[in-house]
Formats: structure tokens, C-alpha cells, sequence
């Protein structure tokens, strides 16, 4: 891990709108966040509160059956935060601290069926439970639309606040991405830290991240939605302070200064173009090495879907290669790269792309644009669906809207329905009705694999040109690429060579063109 270790204790809850440590600001009012912040340091080091969320995980995560070391790896972030500068800490407060905490949920419920309602506070407690929070209860309250104020309406904020307390919770997780306002008046009612379903996913994503250019994205996503709720957090952390430490003295309540949030602004400012400058240095490596595949004509598939569709599982399937499999959302975060073969033996890739959630943020849409670029270009897009899951037509369409976001929508599609073993085969054969090119496996015990593997098979471009060569010896090399890149019909080694007959790509025909056979 290159992350530097930190204390965690030490550095939880530091000055929320600036980063900076209380101690590099002698004023008033930062004296007296110190003093608070102190305070709830010792909280944390109680021993029993220490020992949530990670002892927990485990528990957790008992049926886990994926590679242990990587787990073990993050859950390990969880608990030692980096070494970082004034900056780093602007963001990793928000974000990293949302790990060791027990939460309640909220959602508002304004159209769809109680059934989608109850559905999606599920997957809200799966992602806070994959954040490493300890879900404690969820309230929904049905009504129009948010109240643009609170959130919920000002009653439910109140019985919410009830709930908080019964079940001594310390956040509010929101399924929704609030308005920076609506986050604060929410946290005024109910009195702890209010998160909302953005930053949510936005943790997971940095916990997840491990790439140089997936921690990149993930953390320019997390700059750009921290950027107009710098003022918030600064607002609220000082009335926090003024109310529940000061006794109501007002002290806390003077703002960090607007210099200060100015210049943490300007600070976020260049660190994003800076991000934004590695990252369009990395996609233009990333594209070499695209159009380098593309060029040896080595059809591509994606695979893409929800979260916890089973993606991983099933490019482990069809190449062989021991990928992270995880019961967790998000366990995939970077694109992989696969090579695979076909049943009749051409080479293919097989891209593994970041899971899709409903409402997926826009911050995070935009910042795996590129990566998702390697949908637009495959040959074959795989969506799998879990059809276990008791939404898997709307878990089609959250990953479309996606799709469709990034312009990825002229590849042809093949739903592959997963977890057959699971799955109630009447929702199994609904969607193969209703989805034009759609086929069941379970990527666990491999029923419908081979299936499957016949479909890419028929689906990718095939080479179609004949050719017959007589390869000298020392071009072992072409040898090796006519056996990847083309379909062989008959080969003999033969005194000054090896004599192939195969069909090939237009490419590698011109390349063969020196060394073309008299035919007999
Ligand atoms: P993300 O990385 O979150 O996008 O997940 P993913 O789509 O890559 O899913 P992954 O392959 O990590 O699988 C998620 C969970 O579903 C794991 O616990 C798998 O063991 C399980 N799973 C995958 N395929 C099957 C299947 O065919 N049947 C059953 N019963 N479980 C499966």
C-alpha cells in the first residue's frame, strides 16, 4: 500500500473546511474546534467503539469467497488513513471517516411501488455496509416529492431524530444526493453528521480504487462534489461546535473566514486540473495500447453490469484468471484486460468494466467516461443481470442509462442472465422473452457457460481471407500471430518452413504477403 500511515484517532474529525490542523490556526473559534475535536478523539478510542466496523466486517464477511489478501488490504485503509497534506485532508475527512460508523437510513418515496421503495433502502444499507458502516435501521417516508428544506418533511426529520437516538446512531445516510443546504438542515434536526447517497458511493469508489488512474478518477469525482460544499461543511461544523460544546455560548459559531474557504477552494481548484492533466495523460497511454490491440485486429468484448452481477465471476469462467471475487459492491473498480480464446481458437480480450448502480453519480460518470470507452469500442458487449435479484429489469436499465450516458449504445448487446442456480427460473425466462439476444448461466457452477462461450464465438468478427504461406523458421513470430489472430486449416512444417493455410484479417494478410505459398 503506498498510503503513509496515519493515526487514525488522531485525525478522524480535524478541521472540516480547511484540512488544516487546528494547531496551524491560532484563532478563536479553531482553538475551540480543537478542543471539540479533542474530545471526540477520546470517544473514538474507547475500546469498544474501536472495535466496530472492522471486527464487525469480518463477521460480516464470513461467506466471502474471493481472494482473502485483497480483502484483508481494505480493510486495512480502513483504519490507517494517509499521511496527508492540508488538501489531502479536506477530502479524506469526508470521506474516509464514514467507515467506522453505525448508521440509519432515510429515504424519500415519491413514485413506484412500496416493493421499489423497501428494494432501494436495501441497496442503500448494502453500500453502507460496504463502506464498512454498521446499519442500524431505516426510515421511508412517502411523499411527493423531498422537501426541499430537510429532506423529509419537517415531522419525519423529527421522528428521525427519535429513531437516531433510540438506536444511538451517529449518522443520517440519505438516499439521495442533498443539496448542500438540505444536508444542513438536516443535520440541525437530527443532530449527527448527515451523508448523502453521492458521497456514499464516493467512499466506497476511493476504498476500492487501486490503480493509479482508478485513485485518480475517484479522487477528482470526490473533489468535484466537495467543491460547492466547501462553505457547508465549515457552516455546519461550527455550529456543531457552538451547540453542542459551547452549550450554546456562540463561540463556535464564527466560520472559519471566507479567505480561508477561498483558499481552500482556489487549493482544489489547481489540485483538479492537475488531476485532470494526469488523467488525460494516462488515457492517451491507455489508448496506445487500445489501438495497438485493435490494429492486430484482436476482436474485444466488454463485459459490463450492476454491481454485484457476477462480472467478475464470470470473466474468471470464461478466461481462467483469478480476479477478486467479492460479495461486495464495487469490488471491481479498474477496467481489466483478459485475453481469452474463442472455441474454435481465436484470440479475443474480455474487458471487465466498473459495476453500474442506479443513479450512478454524474461525478462518477463522467470520471470513468474514458474507461468506459472500452465498451464503445468492443465488438461484443456481455450485460450480465443477476436474476436472482428481485429487480433485474431495472437493474438492465440503470446500467443502459449508463451505457447510453457514454454514448455506448451501437455495440451489440447480449443480456447474460446470472446466477441461474439461484434464480427463480419463471424471472430467468421473462427476460430471455423479453431481451432480443439473452442467454442463462450461472458464472458459479458453469451451466450455460459453453453456451455462452458459442454465442462470442458467433458474434465476433471472423478473418476472411484465405491465405497459404511458407514461414521460414526464423519467423516464429508470425507463426504465433496467424495462431492467435486467425483461424489455422491446415499446417506442416516442411524443410525450409512452416506451410500454414489460414484465414486471416486483412492486416495480417498484407504482413504475409511476402511469404505467400505458390498454391498448387
Ligand atoms: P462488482 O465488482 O461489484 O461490480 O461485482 P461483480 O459484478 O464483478 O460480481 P462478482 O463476480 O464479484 O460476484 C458477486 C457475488 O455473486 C459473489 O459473491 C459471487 O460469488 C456471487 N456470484 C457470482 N456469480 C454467481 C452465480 O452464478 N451464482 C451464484 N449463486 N452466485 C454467484
Amino acid at each position: 500500500m503506498s498510503e503513509p500511515l496515519r493515526d487514525q484517532h488522531a485525525t478522524d474529525e480535524p478541521d472540516e473546511t480547511s484540512g488544516a490542523t487546528a494547531s496551524e490556526q491560532p484563532g478563536g473559534a479553531d482553538r475551540h474546534v480543537e478542543r471539540v475535536l479533542g474530545r471526540r478523539a477520546q470517544a473514538l478510542a474507547d475500546p469498544d467503539r474501536a472495535s466496530e466496523g472492522y471486527g464487525d466486517g469480518h463477521d460480516r464477511y464470513d461467506d466471502y469467497d474471493g481472494d482473502q489478501l485483497d480483502r484483508e488490504e481494505r480493510s486495512a485503509l480502513r483504519r490507517v488513513a494517509g499521511l496527508s497534506t492540508e488538501l489531502e485532508d479536506v477530502t479524506e475527512v469526508e470521506y474516509r471517516r464514514l467507515r467506522l460508523e453505525r448508521v440509519v437510513l432515510a429515504s424519500v418515496w415519491s413514485d413506484g411501488t412500496a416493493e421499489d421503495a423497501e428494494n432501494s433502502l436495501r441497496e442503500l444499507a448494502a453500500l453502507a455496509e460496504t463502506a464498512g458502516s454498521h446499519v442500524l435501521a431505516g426510515v421511508l417516508q412517502r411523499r411527493q416529492r423531498p422537501d426541499p428544506g430537510t429532506y423529509l418533511g419537517s415531522g419525519k426529520a423529527a421522528e428521525l431524530r427519535d429513531v437516531v437516538l433510540a438506536e444511538g446512531a451517529d449518522t443520517v445516510v440519505c438516499d439521495t444526493e442533498l443539496a448542500p443546504s438540505q444536508r444542513r438542515a438536516l443535520e440541525d434536526v437530527v443532530k449527527v453528521k448527515v451523508i448523502d447517497r453521492t458521497a456514499l458511493i464516493l467512499d466506497i469508489f476511493a476504498q476500492h480504487a487501486k490503480s493509479k488512474e482508478g485513485k485518480a478518477q475517484v479522487e477528482l469525482a470526490q473533489l468535484q462534489y466537495l467543491l460547492p460544499r466547501l462553505r457547508g461543511w465549515g457552516e455546519s461544523m461550527s455550529r456543531q461546535a457552538g451547540g453542542q460544546a459551547a452549550g450554546g455560548q456562540g463561540m463556535g459559531s464564527r466560520g472559519p473566514g471566507e479567505t480561508k474557504i477561498e483558499l481552500d477552494r482556489r487549493r482544489i481548484n489547481s489540485r483538479i486540473a492537475k488531476l485532470k492533466r494526469e488523467l488525460a495523460g494516462m488515457k492517451t497511454h491507455r489508448d496506445t495500447r487500445r489501438s495497438a490491440r485493435r490494429s492486430h485486429q484482436v476482436p474485444s468484448v466488454a463485459i459490463a453490469g450492476y454491481t454485484n452481477a457476477g462480472k467478475s465471476t464470470l470473466l474468471n469462467r470464461l478466461t481462467h484468471a483469478g480476479v477478486l471475487v467479492d460479495n461486495q459492491l464495487f469490488a471491481t473498480l479498474d477496467t481489466t484486460v483478459r485475453r481469452a480464446e474463442t472455441t474454435d481458437g481465436r484470440e479475443y480480450t474480455l474487458v471487465d468494466t466498473v459495476g453500474f448502480v442506479r443513479a450512478l453519480p454524474h461525478q462518477l460518470v463522467e470520471a470513468f467516461r474514458s474507461t468506459l470507452e472500452e465498451v464503445v469500442d468492443a465488438d461484443l458487449l456481455l450485460h450480465v443481470v443477476d436474476g436472482s435479484h428481485p429487480d433485474p429489469e431495472g437493474q438492465i436499465s440503470a446500467v443502459r442509462a449508463v451505457l447510453a450516458d457514454v454514448d455506448a449504445t451501437d455495440v451489440k448487446e447480449v443480456v447474460v442472465v446470472n446466477k441461474a442456480d439461484l434464480a427463480d427460473p419463471e424471472v430467468v425466462d421473462r427476460i430471455l422473452r423479453q431481451e432480443r439476444y439473452a442467454v442463462a448461466v450461472s458464472a458459479r457452477t458453469g451451466e450455460g457457460v459453453p453456451e455462452l462461450m458459442q454465442v462470442v464465438a458467433d458474434e465476433l468478427p471472423r478473418p476472411d481471407i484465405d491465405v497459404e504461406v511458407l514461414l521460414p523458421y526464423d519467423r516464429g513470430d508470425l507463426v504465433s500471430r496467424v495462431h492467435d489472430e486467425a483461424e489455422v486449416l491446415a499446417e506442416t512444417y516442411e524443410g525450409e518452413g512452416t506451410h500454414l493455410r489460414a484465414r486471416v484479417h486483412p492486416d495480417l494478410a498484407a504482413e504475409l504477403d511476402p511469404f505467400l505459398a505458390a498454391t498448387a
